[in-house]
């Protein structure tokens, strides 16, 4: 499983890609409000992430309500580099966009997604990426992880060939909380899980771990005071 990571933060971002392991980014309104970015400064500001991650993909949000000014958004956001991939919501405009910007070769991530139907209602109107979410199933109370199983089995059962300019769809594990959503992501057979830092920090980390870093360190100096 691949792991992107979820923030807008420059920082943020140049952290994970330090650690060797990040394959891509996704952002949406929400991240990059927390940024404190302003909206003149929103397309600037994804390129300035497509560049810090060249040849990885970069998802930068459309606000748009309608078709048309999706499919506008959609057209502007994926040249502004050709690592960004234009994130639109699921529904009846983001299908028909989705569509329309899929023809023209311009990726796709569908985001926002809660069920099987509406992922594979994505991947038909060629989307290449679906970003079903896990956690904000576990904030009301219910098993995300279920959801999110019923989207893998589903999207893998199908050969996506020609819907979109790759020819595939690949399920990005959205909204993750843990490490736990992490292991259920991979082990349910997930592309992609995209993840905050601060839970992949979690997941970098394990209190066993800084244990056995610390008596590793205690024995040492005995090796070292011994010299
Ligand atoms: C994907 O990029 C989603 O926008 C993101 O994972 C949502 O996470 P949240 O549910 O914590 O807002």
């Amino acid at each position: 499983m691949k792991f992107f990571i979820d923030t807008a933060d420059l920082g943020e971002i140049r952290e994970a890609l330090s650690w060797g392991c990040l394959d891509g980014v996704t952002t949406n309104p929400s991240l990059y409000a927390r940024t404190g970015g302003r909206l003149d400064d929103f397309e600037a500001h994804m390129v300035k992430i497509a560049q810090l991650c060249e040849g990885l993909p970069v998802s930068a949000e459309s606000q748009a309500k309608d078709v048309e000014g999706m499919v506008a958004d959609g057209r502007r956001l994926s040249a502004l580099a050709p690592n960004i991939v234009v994130k639109l919501p699921v529904c009846e405009a983001g299908l028909a966009a989705t569509h329309r910007l899929a023809s023209e070769g311009v990726r796709v991530n569908v985001t926002l997604v809660f069920s099987a139907p509406q992922a594979l209602l994505a991947a038909s109107a060629g989307a290449r990426y679906v970003s079903p979410f896990v956690g904000r199933f576990d904030d009301v109370g219910e098993d995300g992880v279920d959801r999110l199983a019923d989207v893998v089995a589903c999207i893998g059962n199908y050969d996506w060939g020609g819907r979109n300019v790759d020819g595939r769809v690949e399920v990005i594990t959205a909204s993750v909380r843990t490490p736990s959503h992490v292991t259920q992501a991979a082990l349910l057979g997930a592309d992609i899980a995209t993840v905050p830092l601060a839970a992949l920090r979690r997941c970098v980390r394990h209190p066993l771990t800084d244990q056995g870093m610390a008596s590793f360190d205690a024995d040492w100096v005995k090796v070292v005071a011994a010299q």
